[in-house]
């Protein structure tokens, strides 16, 4: 696909992407090696992420799916998240590690795990495509990290703006909403 007029730059490239999931792949599968995993991925933004990381992992798993909101999304400001959807199976005593794109703020991240600690999952853990830090208005702790990314407005691999963007391959930069550091 040629890139659309509106990406200012590639950040991140399919390959890298590619290579770096294989890693977290490798990654997950020694740490749950004669576990159940159940991979919780939040839509829609993780659902690329979470079939490339599914298909690098040497173990068997299951995957759900949930879907959150939050309000004043535009001006970052409410830090209410609301559920849209949640997860069809039962999470007691079960492995679970969140699927996220993007941890940006933290409180979508935050939100769920308050939300899923309570229906006692056996461990809840947290992977990232990507982390933002110095966007966070809440102390995180990622346990597997894709890649950093700087105070910029990326889109691509499951990652939108408007809904649009998140069928390229790679993770790009959007120009009009390119924050300086
Ligand atoms: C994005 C992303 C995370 C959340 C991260 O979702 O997928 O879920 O925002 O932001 P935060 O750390 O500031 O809470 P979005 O609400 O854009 O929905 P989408 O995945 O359906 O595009």
């Amino acid at each position: 696909m040629d890139k659309p007029k509106e990406i200012e730059e590639i950040l991140i490239t399919e390959k890298r992407i590619e290579r770096r999931i294989i890693e977290l792949g490798k990654t997950i599968s020694k740490d749950y090696k004669s576990k159940n995993l159940l991979l919780v991925s939040i839509l829609k933004g993780s659902i690329i992420f979470l079939s490339d990381l599914l298909r690098n992992l040497n173990l068997s798993c299951d995957i759900d799916f949930m879907s959150v909101s939050s309000y004043g999304k535009q001006a970052e400001s409410s830090g209410i998240v609301r559920m849209i959807m949640d997860l069809k199976e039962d999470i007691y005593d079960k492995n679970v590690i969140i699927i996220e794109d993007i941890v940006d703020t933290g409180l979508t991240v935050s939100y769920l795990m308050k939300n899923l600690s309570l229906r006692k999952p056996g461990s809840l853990k947290i992977c990232a495509l990507l982390d933002k830090p110095s966007n966070r208005k809440i102390k995180i702790n990622l346990d597997y990290v894709g890649f950093t990314v700087p105070n910029k407005f990326v889109v691509g691999y499951g990652l939108d703006y408007n809904g649009k963007f998140r069928n390229l391959p790679y993770v790009g930069v959007l120009k009009i909403y390119n924050v300086k550091n």
